[in-house]
């Protein structure tokens, strides 16, 4: 990233009328959590499809609970936001971001103050009940018997979506929304691999909008959808976006 790379994306994105991100897991590294794909990754040592596919935890709820979501939960417990998602909260308090779509399920973005976050793939913090539907604080619950269940019996599970599930469709209708009319889309942390997340930089571009990608590697976005490539970590890059255009603006 040039530091005319960086003067020009500051340019665009405080002249833009509406300004939306997407975020994925790289925002989080810096608070600790592992990516799924890559160096160091969950998914190298996990296998998704045994461990994050809807059909594998119902056919071993306490498999699916000890071989992944107690760990999962682990991290979740201990992190905290880094200076991405700090980056993104002062960006909205400039007027200069209005949602986040995140896939993450880290509730990081909200612990950091951000207001209007589309949680894409749901949210760890909560559990559901497969039998009444009462939603439990993930804080709540006893993991010494696994795996955990509501006071009423039912098995608990990640209010999260799991592999072979669909995207919520409030979640899905109000990215597709705010993807097609933004003029600008800051995409932070992503492989863009997985749909339909990866499909809402395409929308955008398809809309006119600009394409801003943050991320220390090129992503199947890179050479095909985004007009501006900065290279590096969240924390990093949005940090010196936020100076570049505090000076633009004051
Ligand atoms: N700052 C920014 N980006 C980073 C950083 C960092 N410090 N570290 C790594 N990255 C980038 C990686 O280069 C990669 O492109 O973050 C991306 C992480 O990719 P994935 O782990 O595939 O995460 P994500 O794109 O969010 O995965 C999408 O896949 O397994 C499912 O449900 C899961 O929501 C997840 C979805």
């Amino acid at each position: 990233m040039t530091p005319d790379d960086l003067k020009k994306t500051a340019e665009i994105i405080a002249r833009a009328r509406s300004v939306i991100s997407l975020t994925g897991a790289g925002i989080s590294v810096e608070s600790g959590i592992p990516p799924f794909r890559g160096k160091g990754s969950l998914w190298e040592t996990i296998d998704p499809m045994e461990f994050a596919h809807i059909e594998s935890f119902l056919k071993n709820p306490e498999r699916v609970w000890r071989g992944f979501l107690a760990g999962m939960k682990d991290l979740l417990d201990r992190a905290r936001p880094n200076q991405g998602h700090l980056g993104l909260v002062a960006l909205e308090e400039m007027g200069r971001l209005s949602t986040i779509i995140t896939q993450n399920i880290d509730g990081l973005h909200q612990l950091a103050g951000s207001s209007d976050v589309i949680e894409f793939h749901g949210n760890f913090a909560w559990q559901r009940c497969m039998t009444c539907d009462t939603l439990i604080p993930s804080s709540d619950i006893d993991l010494s018997v696994l795996p955990p269940r509501c006071d009423c019996g039912g098995l608990l599970r990640p209010d999260c979506v799991f592999f072979g599930e669909m995207i919520p469709d409030l979640s899905l209708s109000r990215s597709r929304a705010l993807a097609s009319t933004c003029d600008v889309m800051i995409v932070v942390g992503t492989s863009a691999v997985v749909q339909p997340a990866a499909m809402m930089p395409v929308i955008a571009k398809n809309s006119g909008a600009v394409v801003i990608e943050v991320n220390p590697e090129p992503t199947p976005l890179t050479h095909s959808v985004s007009d501006h490539f900065l290279r590096g970590t969240a924390g990093r890059v949005l940090s010196a976006l936020v100076e570049e255009i505090r000076k633009i603006l004051d």
